[in-house]
């Protein structure tokens, strides 16, 4: 077998066969298969995509490229939750202790935040003591106890799809849909799920613009997990704007305290719920999405979804005391508002230009291995919709006042803001669901 016949073949609209892209893939994490002759196939898939049996084959060739973890110690089905990336998403946050709260063991592994995104295990790490890693019989341990247990990634997960992201990156070829759709689902799998529940965000502050492309790639990663035997299930919710009110790690996670007691903002409850019923009915513990959404929504209610919170942090070494104490979070000692520069109505929020904000006061990295500050980030005054007069409060900084730069952080807030005379309408935040 050579390489240029399967990109000939692909450029040419064929299909490959399994062996052809195990082939493909095997020679390219070897380094067999030079980037150049790589770039080529992906640029061909990027212009005639492939069929289903090719992307799953993808899919599990890049998921066994590296070590598949085995959840099989833990009890009851392993669901687990992705989102194609966000802007104040601490669904993590919430969803985890929610879902165990119902029985469904959560056994996650998370990243690190880079760019204008934050991630899960430096919002958790902002919680003074608390550790993300645990050997494998503790992270097992703890969730056959807890039901919950969250880690940072370890060992070498899908070794092939990053070499390969990495190459799409570099050569124009990240947007395609099922090279996007293998991407993802390789690192699910590899990382144990038996199950999967995916958020798709479309929107300006998300990876997929416009939600017809959303639609496609959530109809492409669940074709992907029927193929494969995970069950899949995708949520398609609108980026136009952050979710919540916070941006920054301590900050996020005095949200998620708030929505897991029950008054936490509208949209990230609503989205809690809708992945979170997902979850219990593929993990068994509602037989349909209004069951599940009920027996969550009774969760919150009845405190057991904030005291199973307490309880992972206790147990992952973290001061629970944060729980009753939110004051005890690291706090940023100044803050400024951000004033509207104009009256009128709040029409559209760039979430990407208000995490880049918070990257700069300090929240998030710019660079792959630059420290962060926990206490930094900013607090939206004002959401898409609500009425501004000119010189009221839209967001508030919390800064340190040695850290330099607020200005410009000021007038980029001011900028991410589009104000506009006429009241617009307000999209819904669930676009639309897509099962198998
Ligand atoms: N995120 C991924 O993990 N992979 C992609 O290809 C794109 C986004």
């Amino acid at each position: 077998m050579r390489a240029v016949d399967c990109i000939h073949k692909k450029r040419n609209g064929g299909e490959l066969s399994s062996a052809e892209i195990a082939f493909l893939i095997k020679g390219y994490s070897s380094g067999d298969i030079p980037d150049y002759q790589m770039s080529a196939w992906a640029m061909a898939v990027f212009y005639q995509g492939m069929t289903e049996d090719e992307t799953a084959t993808l899919t599990m060739a890049m998921a066994e490229s590296g070590d598949m973890v085995n959840l099989s110690p833990i009890r009851g089905v392993k669901v687990d939750k992705h989102s194609t990336g966000g802007v104040g998403d601490k669904t993590t946050l919430i969803i985890g202790p929610l879902v165990a709260s119902a029985g469904v063991p959560v056994a996650k592994m998370s990243g690190r935040g880079l760019g204008h995104t934050g991630g899960t295990i430096d919002k958790l790490e902002s919680i003074p003591g608390f550790r993300t890693e645990l050997d494998r019989e503790t992270f097992i341990a703890q969730v056959n106890d807890l039901g919950l247990a969250v880690i940072g990634q370890s060992g070498d997960l899908a070794p092939a799809d990053k070499k390969l992201y990495a190459l799409r990156d570099v050569t124009a070829t990240v947007e395609s849909i099922p090279l996007i759709a293998s991407s993802v689902m390789s690192k699910k799998i590899a990382a144990g799920a038996d199950a999967i529940v995916l958020d798709v965000k479309t929107g300006s502050g998300a990876f997929m613009k416009t939600r017809a492309d959303a639609e496609k790639l959530a109809a492409a990663m669940v074709a992907i997990g029927t193929q494969v035997g995970r069950d899949t299930a995708a949520v398609i919710s609108d980026m136009d704007q952050p979710l919540g009110f916070a941006i920054g790690n301590a900050l996020e996670v005095a949200e998620a305290l708030e929505t897991l007691r029950g008054q936490g903002p509208e949209d990230l409850t609503e989205l809690c719920l809708a992945l979170g019923s997902h979850m219990v009915v593929l993990g068994g513990a509602a037989s349909s999405i209004e069951e599940g959404k009920r027996l969550l929504r009774e969760r919150l209610n009845n405190g057991e979804a904030l005291a199973k919170f307490k309880a992972f942090i206790e147990a992952q070494g973290g001061d629970g005391s944060v729980v009753d104490h939110p004051e005890r979070l690291p706090a940023a000692p100044a803050r400024i508002q951000v004033l509207a520069p104009i009256g009128g109505y709040v029409a559209a929020i760039d979430a990407e230009q208000l995490g880049l904000a918070a990257m700069m006061l300090g929240a998030g990295r710019a660079t792959k291995d630059a420290a962060i500050d926990y206490a930094v980030g900013l607090v939206i005054v004002k959401k898409v919709g609500d009425e501004v007069t000119e010189g009221e409060p839209i967001a508030t900084l919390h800064i340190r006042e040695e850290n330099g730069g607020t200005a410009s952080v000021v007038d980029r807030v001011k900028a991410a803001y589009s104000i506009q005379s006429e009241q617009p309408s307000v999209k819904p935040l669930l676009l639309a669901v897509v099962t198998k």
